[in-house]
């Protein structure tokens, strides 16, 4: 892990809060308004929770989505303004944190499902997942919603590493670029099976008229962790 890289993912989104905030509230991202946010939405209350968290939520739209509803949400991120500008919309509770704060976010509770809605930028998500998975309650899920490797993709080599967002063709009022680490479905599927969850569906939201693919959507269960689990109570049992 590129300790670094992290930084400078935190400072950026720090020093890019009010310019998101702006562009999210304003529906000025056409991947969201057309396809990506209904999807997140809709294969979260596929889940039927009672309790959500979001993790990474920004300024908290998805939380304000879900609370409408009559769901409990919490909803977590590392930014202060991002935070700030979530809790003057209100709707639901929201925290202060980061994703390395392994026991302030297990301190939280149980949710029936978890959400990650274009959160995770670094290239070791792991520890964090292997936290979230155990804070979901038996019929729980956690949803993971990322960029379609290959719309993202770009002219690089289709494989894993760290790319740069200088958000240019967002807003000319995001001031500081993002390091973000490139995954190939390979890899996302790797990670998911080496810390312990299962895909049980795998969405591909596209542009309704132009049919390109927008993002990748994991609804994912605790699979083998539990199933070991349950494995080695019978058999020593
Ligand atoms: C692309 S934004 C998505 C925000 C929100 N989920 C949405 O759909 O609008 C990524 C968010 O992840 C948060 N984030 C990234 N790394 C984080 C970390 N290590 N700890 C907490 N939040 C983090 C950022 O602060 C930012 O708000």
């Amino acid at each position: 892990v590129s300790d670094a890289r992290r930084d400078r993912i935190a400072a950026s989104w720090r020093d890019n809060a009010a310019a998101w905030t702006r562009i999210v509230r304003e529906g000025g991202i056409e991947s969201r308004r057309v396809a990506t946010d209904a999807a997140i939405c809709t294969a979260i209350r596929a889940v039927s929770p009672r309790c959500v968290l979001d993790v990474g939520c920004g300024e908290g739209w998805l939380c304000r989505a879900l609370a409408r509803e009559g769901t409990d949400v919490v909803g977590i991120d590392a930014a202060p303004a991002l935070i700030d500008a979530a809790r003057a919309a209100g709707g639901a509770r929201f925290e202060l944190m980061s994703y390395a704060q392994a026991d302030a976010l297990r301190g939280l509770g149980a949710f029936d499902a978890i959400a990650c809605n274009f959160a995770l930028l670094d290239d070791d998500p792991a520890p964090l997942l292997h936290t979230l998975a155990a804070m979901l309650t038996a019929d729980g899920a956690l949803l993971i919603q990322t960029v379609h490797p290959w719309t993202a993709c770009g002219d690089a080599p289709y494989r894993d590493g760290w790319r740069e967002e200088s958000f240019a063709g967002f807003d000319a009022r995001f001031a500081t670029s993002m390091p973000w680490y490139f995954r190939t479905l390979q890899s996302w599927s790797a990670l998911f099976a080496a810390t312990g969850l299962r895909v049980e569906r795998l969405q591909e939201p596209t542009h309704p008229e132009r049919g390109t693919p927008l993002s990748l959507l994991f609804t994912l269960r605790p699979g083998h962790a539990r199933d070991a689990a349950r494995l080695t109570a019978s058999t020593t049992g």
